[in-house]
Order: structure tokens, then sequence, then C-alpha cells
């Protein structure tokens, strides 16, 4: 059934919520979307890939799901979805849907039923347990992820629930057989629908094991975890043509082979995050053996190649120095597009949308909210502001630039849900088509090129032509007896001369892409700009 289409495919995620506002009410939704499919295709990306939109009461917009089968009626109807579905289809490109069931809200029907009793048919849906030591302490000491213990206590059954995310967010009990059987149905459901595969929110942590002490319990594809995503694969998954691709939190490439696979029937491809540097002062070599690690690993591993989400900073100003972004987010794309796995473009990212400077009450994100409510001084809350003013998950959430009108085009309301970057006036969809140097129309050139190389990437052999170098980024996607592609790339806001290693010497070659106009034809020794990529295609 499966014909791993994924494998030809780049991705682009939609956050439907600041996408683009199809009514007027400040929040993006699909007739929203739906404007856009033109953009997306002209764009030549393959598959769209859709954060949430179920019913939700949004305490982390929309990881909080009050109903598997809806639409939220914010994003509209499920005529619309289909509508949505049918658009893509008829364009050519694929529909994930996002897939959260490691929780689910607190409003879900399924949790208030578990708290109505212990007899509740629904009450062992979620995970409930004693105090440590019959005592009014939490189980054991894991923390929830924005903030806090993630063990909340219920005074009706005298009890803590489990909630590894926000207390609006109670973790499924998947020892349980029906909420095994619910996902399922509930995948069938988005499948027969015509979905093409789903995006699994924090995948390897659906299990736990707990331990007597609580000294060995386990989140991370604790036991019976392949078990479990097998028997999904089996009454679902495998049965549609899908790409099935797990947000791998806690896994690293050593743990990859067994979890992903062709013909293992677990995962499609993994979603990592051991490549995200923490600031623009990450040091390259070590950046440049993570990539290595992942992009080596066997035939049968897929990586999903990213530098943007809903969660992350913009790439730009994570990885490029001020006053060089549009280099910079051109060169990002470029190293990203010829790594082998799939690639995904998060919405903006194809316009080099940047990080924006939010006053601490600006914040809408619960962790970033979160983390400036806990600061117990003035002068903790100073620095967790300076950390979020980098790192916080608000600054790939503000609305698609779209033009330069205001709130640049993403809504006609007065105010959208989340302060529009200031620099719209200049970074932005409609100014961009119209420039030929634009980041958005060097992105086009870009999917176009590599769709040349799809077959190539495939199989290819990964090479780190430079792994020490502090300053250069080069690496080779090589098919034995067949050509191959070389990429190399500048990091830093000097020029700098790149001296070709005798590997290289010798060979045909001929410039596939550059960011700077005047690169040579020919592969060869010579100075870079900053941040400054060039891509060649080798002969034998
Ligand atoms: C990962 C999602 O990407 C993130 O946005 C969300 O907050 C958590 N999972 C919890 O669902």
């Amino acid at each position: 059934m499966k014909t791993h289409w994924y494998k030809d495919a780049v991705i682009y995620q939609v956050y439907p919520r600041s996408f683009a506002d199809g009514n007027g009410d400040g929040v993006g939704d699909i007739p929203g979307i739906i404007g856009k499919l033109d953009y997306l295709k002209d764009l030549s990306v393959d598959a769209v890939w859709l954060s949430p939109c179920y019913p939700s009461p949004n305490d982390d917009n929309g990881y909080d799901i009050s109903d598997y089968r809806g639409i939220h009626p914010e994003f509209g109807t499920l005529d619309d979805w289909k509508a949505l579905r049918d658009g893509l289809h008829a364009r050519g490109m694929k529909l994930i849907m996002d897939l959260v069931v490691n929780h689910t809200s607190d409003e879900h029907p399924w949790f208030v039923e578990s708290r109505k009793g212990k007899d509740n048919p629904y009450h062992d849906y979620y995970i409930w347990r004693d105090g440590s030591n019959g005592r009014h302490e939490p189980p054991n000491g894991w923390g929830a992820c924005f903030g806090g213990s993630a063990w909340e206590w219920d005074e009706t059954f005298r009890q803590y629930f489990l909630h590894l995310y926000s207390k609006k967010q109670p973790d499924l009990n998947w020892r349980n057989p029906k909420v095994r059987q619910e996902v399922a149905d509930i995948c069938n459901y988005w499948l027969e629908l015509g979905c093409d595969g789903f995006r699994c929110d924090v995948i390897p942590q659906i299990c736990k094991t707990f331990s007597a002490d609580g000294k060995n319990d386990k989140n991370i594809c604790a036991d019976g975890w392949f078990d479990y995503i097998r028997e999904l694969g089996e009454r679902s998954w495998n049965n549609y043509d899908t790409m099935i691709v797990g947000e791998c939190v806690g896994v690293d490439h050593k743990m990859a082979p067994n979890i992903h696979g062709e013909g293992t029937g677990l995962l499609d491809s993994v979603i990592s995050f051991d490549h995200l540097p923490w600031s623009r002062n990450f040091r390259l070599p070590r950046w440049k053996e993570i990539i290595r690690r992942w992009q080596t690993l066997p035939e049968h591993c897929w990586w999903s190649q990213y530098w943007e989400n809903h969660d992350q900073q913009r790439s730009v100003s994570r990885f490029v120095k001020p006053g060089f972004e549009k280099m910079g987010a051109k060169m990002l794309l470029t190293l990203e597009m010829f790594l082998r796995g799939t690639p995904y473009i998060y919405e903006g990212q194809e316009l080099g949308m940047v990080n924006i400077k939010l006053c601490p009450d600006e914040f809408m994100d619960i962790q970033s909210v979160n983390m400036l409510r806990g600061a117990k001084n003035a002068i903790a809350r100073f620095f967790k502001y300076r950390h979020l003013l980098m790192r916080a998950r608000d600054h790939a959430r503000t609305p698609m630039q779209w033009d330069n009108s205001p709130n640049a085009g993403f809504t006609t309301a007065p105010t959208p849900w989340m302060k529009v970057n200031p620099n719209y006036t200049t970074v932005n969809a409609r100014t961009e088509a119209a420039d030929p140097d634009s980041v958005l129309n060097y992105t086009k050139r870009l999917l176009r090129v590599r769709k040349g190389f799809v077959e190539l990437l495939k199989h290819s052999q990964y090479t780190d032509l430079a792994p020490d170098s502090r300053r250069f980024y080069a690496y080779r996607q090589t098919v034995p007896d067949d050509k191959s592609l070389v990429v190399i790339a500048l990091f830093g806001k000097t020029a700098k001369h790149f001296s070709l290693p005798e590997v290289l010497r010798g060979h045909q070659s001929r410039l596939v892409v550059s960011n700077n106009l005047n690169a040579p034809e020919r592969l060869s020794d010579g100075r870079f700009l900053p941040y400054e990529v060039r891509v060649y295609e080798l002969g034998r």
C-alpha cells in the first residue's frame, strides 16, 4: 500500500492560527489557507503538515484537543477541511494532520468522565496514581514541560493524574487497550476522509513504565512502545499510503534505527532535536558532527530535516549574525534541501522571517507566560525575559507576512491574535515576489532545482568534507559510480577563502544553485562571501 511518496517530498508546515485569516476575526483559519493554495503550489512544495485544527480550549494552542473528529470553529468547519483537502489534492499536494495522542485536553469528554468515579469506564483512560509513600507528594520527580510538577492532585480521588505538558493536558493511559483502539479509530477516521499521514506529537512519550521506588521510571520508548506502535500501524497506518512521522523527543541517532524504517512497521521518519543549537554562538564542528550522525544512519532510516517549526525560534535569528539575514536565509534553506531526508519549510521561512522583539506582556505562548510568571524576583524575571527574546516559541507564531498593508495582510481585523513583526513592510510575500533576488524567489528556484536530485538524495552517501572547519560547512552526497552533489557554505560575517580538498579536484562540475549571482560556474578554490553557499553537480 505504501509508496513512500514522502521521500520525494518537501513538506510545508502551516500553523493555522498564524497563516491567513479568511474571516477577519484576527485568527488564521482554514478558508484563509485555501486562499493561499496557489501560493504553495507556486512554491513547489509537495505536502502540507497542518498543525492541530481540532476543537480545543487552546491552553497550548490546539495541542490540547477536546474532540479528535472535529474542526475548531475558530478555524472553520469539517466542510472547510474537506475543501482544503480537495484543493491540495487537485494541485498534487498531500495533507498531513497532527496527531496529538500522548494527551488530551482536560475538557475532552474522556477526561471529564474519567474524573467522575473510579468505576467510570473512562477512568482508566488516564494515568492516576497514589502519592509517593502514601503521602500527599507526587508519585515521582517528573517535571512538566511547561513548568512545575508533572503530577496534579485531585481532591476527589485523593490521587494524582499525570500531565507531561500543562495540567490541562492529562496524559492518556496507553496501557489500556481501549485507548489504543480509540487512537486507531481516530487515525482511520481521518485516513478515510482522505488525509495522507500524520505527524505524531511527542510519540516516544506515549507509554510510561513506573518502578517500585520511582527511580527507574521511564517515559521515552518505555516497555511496550514498539508493540503499541506496530499495533497501530496494523490497525490503521499501514493500510493506507501514508507518511507517519514521529516528533521524536528524547531520541538520538543511536535509537533512531530501531524506531523507524521501511518494513519494520514503525515510523517512516523521525523529527529529531539535537541538531538545533541553542544560540548564534554555536560551534560549527560540533553541529556538523551531529548532522553527520543523522545523515549516515543505515539506509532504512529517513530523517525529517528542519531548521524551523512552531516550537522553534526563526532559523535566521538562530544561525546568522545581524545584517546578513537575506544571504543567511538562502544559505540555510540550501543546506537543508540537499541533506538526505524529507525537508520541511515552516511558514515564513521561505521569506526569511526573523524573531520578533516582544515586551514581557506580549508573549502569548503558555511556556513563555509560565516562565515569566514563575520568576521569583525582578532579576530572575529579567533573565527569563532575555532568554525568551532569543528562544521563545512565540517567535515562530507571529502572523505570516503576506504584504505591506496593515497587519501584513494577515487579517482585516484591527488586531491580530498575536503581534505582527514590524519588519513586514520589507519582508513579505508580495514585495518579495516582485524582487528577483528575494529569499522567496530563491526558495522557489531551489525547490525546483532539488526536484532534479531527489533520486540521488534517496540513495546518496554523505561525507563531511571539512569536519574541523569552524567557518565552512562543506558536504558531498555521492551515489557510487554516479554523479554527486557538493554543497559548500560559509558561516560568519567575513569573507573567506575555501581550498578544495584533493578528492574534489579533477572532476567535471556544474554550478547548480548559489545565493551569489557571481559564483563560479565550475567548482574551484576561491573566496566566499559571508553566508555564501554554492551547490555543484559533479560528474563521475
Ligand atoms: C510538541 C508540540 O510541537 C508542541 O507545540 C506542544 O506544546 C507539545 N508537543 C505538547 O503537545
